[in-house]
């Protein structure tokens, strides 16, 4: 396991004692830690388990319930994929086939240059649409059907990797 650095080890001590008097705070300092480091390292789940009075074995167990939280760091571009039942039928699966050879990066990974996540996500609540995709916070619907999605991505990619894309 990589060492944080103390940039990031201040955030997570600054965090715990923002929250450390209120009521359940747990979850609160487990969202300011994945909003600000992208990720929960293990460093953080210690320091939330002490300030709190439990075990970071139930820590753990909130971080693993939650799907939106996250024990490894994403890459710098975030792609999630609807794999919800409308979505798949709607041949999402196509989609992610799409995403990890454009990208390199595998279902629920990262890329190894660090650049892309490609996370499969639950039903996003936007069945209408489907497939459903999201780029760094931005929804694609029918992403299937002409080419939008795809050519969003093809400019990261282009973007990040020059002429090796
Ligand atoms: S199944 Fe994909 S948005 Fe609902």
């Amino acid at each position: 396991m990589a060492k944080l650095n103390g940039d990031a080890l201040g955030k997570i001590d600054e965090i715990v004692a923002r929250h450390r008097n209120q009521a359940g705070p747990c979850i609160e300092m487990l969202h300011e830690v994945q909003n600000e480091l992208g990720y929960i390292p293990f460093e953080a789940m210690e320091k939330i388990a002490e300030a709190t009075g439990t075990s970071v074995a139930e820590v753990y167990g909130v971080v693993m319930f939650y799907s939106q939280f996250t024990t490894e760091p994403k890459g710098k571009h975030v792609i999630n994929v609807c794999l919800g039942t409308a979505c798949y039928v709607k041949g999402a699966q196509q989609l992610v086939d799409r995403v990890e050879k454009m990208t390199g990066a595998a279902v629920n990974k990262t890329s190894a240059d660090g650049l892309f996540s490609l996370d499969a996500t639950r039903c996003l609540g936007a069945c209408g649409l489907a497939p459903v995709c999201i780029i760094d916070g931005k929804v694609y619907g029918n992403a299937l059907m002409g080419n939008s999605f795809t050519n969003e991505l093809r400019k990261i990619i282009l973007a990040e990797r020059g002429a090796k894309a």
